[in-house]
């Protein structure tokens, strides 16, 4: 760790740019040309690493409102964003169409019609993705998200039993589709079975509905390290097996019939982020070491309590490595709940109140992620790293603001 990371104010979170652009050239190598990368911003939206992914040639996949501006201010043209999402308020669809976005993700017949009465009310026209929900899951799935009973996408089934409800309506065109097989697999033989299957079943699906695919967006899954040490994983041979593959179902890939696109946020992001942070207390219960952190859910790992991520046990490097070592801790954060704990039965280095410790690979799915609102805490810093020097710091503030008149007396 640098001089000038040990003297910064802490909690901290501090995210390595450079980091960034080497997980986007790696994960650009392990893709077929042509083919475009989506940054999921769900992963990390802060407006340098999203800054950095724009300059690198990404397009923006966003779901929400936040995440919306997020990708215009950080310059993304609104052609380039593809707004996806299995439940979007009308008003967010309106506001997007109004900001520019033409690309959507629709997850039924109701999500089209909505996508319609907004361009239509807009005078444009808007093209969808139709999200798919395979009829079986992939094989070796981190997270299942297909294949099962799902909120995402409509049925593989229902679209072939239904194919007219799921086609074009005046001011909403069918483009394509969207598969979401699963996430975090670091298996070559995985992924390209999960995109295998994807570009079958969306083949099959053209086909049965006659639908023009200009876009096929085969999903990500991308796997990478989450708080523990090691580096995102290598794919040398995905490349050339996923244009075989494609050759299969869509021989016109390769002259963009269709544009070919994958998504990704945890690969590109996870590596350049480390949580800073510094230990309060240090004690014994009932026989067993106790460190209590500035940060525990409230900026790490809260979606573990969510299940979206695996239970915790976070890596914690000291500062200066090397030291002894606490066997059989119990790692937790500041807040007066039980269930702020990071780790039960851990090793941990022997840290005395002050010591700065530091927690590796979150820089996805790491503070925005979690429950920052949880009993009040500040939230930490965010510093960005560029070139191994600080570039700049901030941090995200929660506010309570009035919403409508009837709050003002
Ligand atoms: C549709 C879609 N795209 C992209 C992602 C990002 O996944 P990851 O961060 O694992 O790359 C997700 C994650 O749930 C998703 O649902």
């Amino acid at each position: 760790m640098s001089d000038q990371l040990r003297e910064v104010e802490t909690p901290a979170y501090v995210y390595d740019l450079d980091e960034v652009a080497r997980a986007h050239a790696l994960l650009r190598q392990a893709l077929p040309a042509p083919s475009e990368l989506y940054y999921s911003l769900k992963a990390n939206p802060h407006p340098a690493i999203v800054a950095v992914l724009r300059e690198a040639g990404c397009r923006a996949e966003v779901c929400s409102p936040g995440e919306l501006r997020v990708a215009l201010d950080a310059g993304f043209a609104a052609e380039d964003v593809l707004y996806t999402g299995p439940g979007k308020r009308d008003t967010d669809v309106v506001e997007a169409v109004k900001a520019g976005v033409t690309w959507f993700s629709v997850d039924s017949p109701h999500g089209i019609d909505q996508l319609d009465r907004a361009a239509a009310d807009q005078g444009v026209e808007a093209r969808f993705l139709l999200r798919v929900n395979d009829t079986t899951p992939a094989l070796g799935q981190g997270l299942t998200m297909t294949g099962v009973a799902s909120q995402f996408g409509a049925d593989a089934d229902w679209i072939l039993a239904e194919p007219h409800r799921f086609g074009d309506r005046d001011a909403a065109r069918a483009a394509g589709f969207h598969l979401y097989m699963g996430s975090n697999l670091s298996d070559e033989d995985a992924l390209t079975a999960q995109f295998g299957q994807a570009a079958a079943t969306a083949r099959r699906l053209a086909d049965a509905c006659g639908t023009d695919v200009r876009v096929l967006d085969l999903g990500g899954g991308f796997g990478a390290p989450f708080a523990r040490t090691g580096d995102i994983p290598v794919f040398p041979t995905l490349a050339a097996r996923l244009a075989d593959l494609l050759d299969e179902s869509f021989p016109g890939w390769r002259h963009g019939e269709p544009t070919v696109a994958f998504e990704s946020g945890r690969y590109l992001a996870a590596t350049c982020g480390t949580l800073l942070t510094r230990v309060l207390d240090v004690k014994r219960s009932q026989g067993k070491p106790v460190l209590v952190l500035e940060s525990g859910i409230n900026h790490l790992g809260g979606m573990s309590g969510l299940r979206r991520l695996p239970p915790m046990v976070p890596h914690l490097h000291a500062a200066t490595p090397g030291g002894p070592v606490l066997s059989d801790a119990i790692i937790a954060g500041p807040l007066c709940t039980p269930l702020d704990t990071w780790g039960r039965g851990v090793g941990v280095a022997d840290a005395r109140p002050g010591d700065l410790l530091a927690v590796p690979n979150v820089g996805a799915y790491g503070l925005y992620a979690s429950l920052v609102a949880f009993l009040g805490h500040p939230l930490p810093d965010e510093i960005v790293v560029r070139s191994g020097q600080i570039a700049e710091t901030s941090r995200l503030e929660l506010r309570r603001e009035p919403t409508n008149d009837s709050n003002r007396e």
